[in-house]
């Protein structure tokens, strides 16, 4: 019998170690490590004897072709990689608020009404709340059948008996093992939950979808030391107090990580910005300080509106202030733009964002960041060569280059549609210096559009 032992376990990563520690020396977390009794794994020698299994030739194993559940939510599908796979187990994290129970109640309501069984699984709420929340999605979500449950046994057991297609377990971190360690929320209770909902979603075929919190640092709590277990992990983003809202795989055993899904939240529920570029583009102001970034958002271009605003300022050092961009990522291209550009900003205020609430994190952004900000510093609209917006991509070397980035052609094709072509891009500018002379001359220059 192996003896009884304390392990000590990471409530943020799940790294293990004997001893307590006061830093994790798995993931830097302080003050993280929690003890956790049990027995100790079985190892070297005192392994118990077991029949060898009999590999066989991949050739030989039957061939099985991937069934999809349509989620009817186009979006939801695409970043799925064509919808929910039977039998899989999908981790969908976000912070809180951010909608992850209407979009998930919204895409068991259109399961519900294409004829499939479902579950919805509330840990969380109780059946007046989130009946509230469905009828606000429209009368397909009241048909949905729903169990307000804490208990692991028992909701195992309720799917065991009714064998939904599709389930829905909302949190994966307020559900209670019996059987595991600590209390609901911690690493060994979320793995215990995630490990047995595994086994049950497998046999019965059932597609689950975990439901999961992310910290204030944007990390999935708990649910990281799940990211190996699950089949997908969806991320679910975008700042609450803005419409948009963008969800994108971070992990997908069945399709590609590269589609985003972009939405709105309405009073009628989540709805699906399927010409996410047009919206951005008609909001587009062209004054001084906005420009069009011809972004790629996974492998689906986005239009999206940089604005600047470079104004005076009282205090030492002047404020850096971001959304939607890296800060690290600004303060690069400000130095360039000083140093190989000829527009210096450094005593004033600088403030630059991405409109609409979505992040651009790919180094793409950075020609656009530059011309708002230059266009913004020197009081020039931007315009593209039909008197429409310009819109630019490429990213700033330090000595002043621009550098090609990836899916030219794409991005290209995406403002073609609108008619922002030609872009400024490093195949138009080799240097931000170029660009920026061609698209924001100074004031007192010929006030010639970029061409
Ligand atoms: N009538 C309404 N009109 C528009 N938006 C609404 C309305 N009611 C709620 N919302 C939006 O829905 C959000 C809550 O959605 P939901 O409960 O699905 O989020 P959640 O991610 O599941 O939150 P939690 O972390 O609390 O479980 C609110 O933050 C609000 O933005
Ligand atoms: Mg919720």
């Amino acid at each position: 019998m192996p003896r009884p032992t304390t392990r000590h376990l990471c409530t943020q990563c799940g790294h293990a170690e004997a001893k307590w520690h006061g830093q994790c020396p798995g993931c830097g977390a302080w003050n993280t490590l929690e003890p956790q009794r049990g027995a100790a794994p079985a190892a070297g020698p005192h392994r118990p004897a077991a029949r060898a299994g009999s590999p066989r030739r991949l050739r030989d194993v039957e061939e099985v072709r991937l069934r999809r559940l349509s989620t009817g939510l186009a979006e939801v599908d695409r970043v799925l990689g064509g919808g929910l796979v039977p039998g899989s187990l999908v981790l969908l994290g976000g912070s809180p608020g951010i909608g992850k129970s209407t979009l998930t109640t919204m895409a068991l309501a259109q399961l519900a009404a294409a004829g499939r069984r479902t579950l919805y699984v509330s840990a969380e709420e109780s059946p007046a709340q989130v009946r509230l929340r469905a009828a606000r999605l429209g009368s397909a979500a009241l048909d949905i059948p729903i169990l307000a449950e804490t208990s692991l046994a028992t909701v195992l057991a309720t799917i065991e008996a009714e064998r939904p297609e599709a389930c829905v377990i909302d949190s994966v971190q307020t559900l209670h093992a019996e059987d595991g360690t600590g209390a609901p929320g911690s690493v060994g209770q979320v793995r215990e939950v995630a490990g047995q909902v595994m086994r049950v979603a497998k046999s019965g075929d059932t597609a689950v979808l975990l439901v999961g919190h992310v910290t204030k640092e944007g990390a999935l709590a708990g649910p990281r030391v799940l990211e190996h277990l699950v089949d997908c992990v969806l991320q679910f983003e975008g700042e609450r107090e803005r419409t948009y809202r963008t969800l994108r795989a971070l992990k997908n055993r069945f399709g590609s990580v590269d589609d985003v899904g972009v939405f709105e939240m309405r009073d009628s529920g989540l709805v699906e910005v399927l010409d996410a570029s047009a919206r951005f583009v008609g909001e587009a102001t062209r004054a001084p300080g906005s420009v069009v970034l011809a972004a790629m958002e996974g492998s689906r271009p986005l239009l999206v509106e940089v604005q600047a605003l470079v104004s005076e300022s009282e205090l030492v050092p002047p404020r850096r202030v971001v959304s939607g961009i890296d800060r690290n990522r600004l303060a690069l291209v400000l130095a360039v733009l000083a140093r190989h550009a000829g527009v210096g900003v450094g005593a004033a205020d600088v403030f630059v964002n991405v409109v609409g609430g979505v992040r651009v994190d790919e180094p793409g952004a950075d020609l656009a960041v530059a011309l708002a900000v230059a266009g913004a510093a020197r009081g020039v609209p931007l315009s593209g060569p039909g008197g429409g917006p310009l819109a630019c991509f490429g990213e700033i070397g330090l000595t002043g280059e621009l550098r090609s980035v990836a899916h030219p052609d794409r991005r290209g094709a995406e403002a073609a549609k609108f008619g922002l072509t030609p872009l400024l891009d490093p195949e138009r500018a080799a240097t931000l210096r170029d660009a920026v002379r061609v698209a924001v001359p100074r004031p007192s220059a010929a006030p010639a559009a970029a061409a």
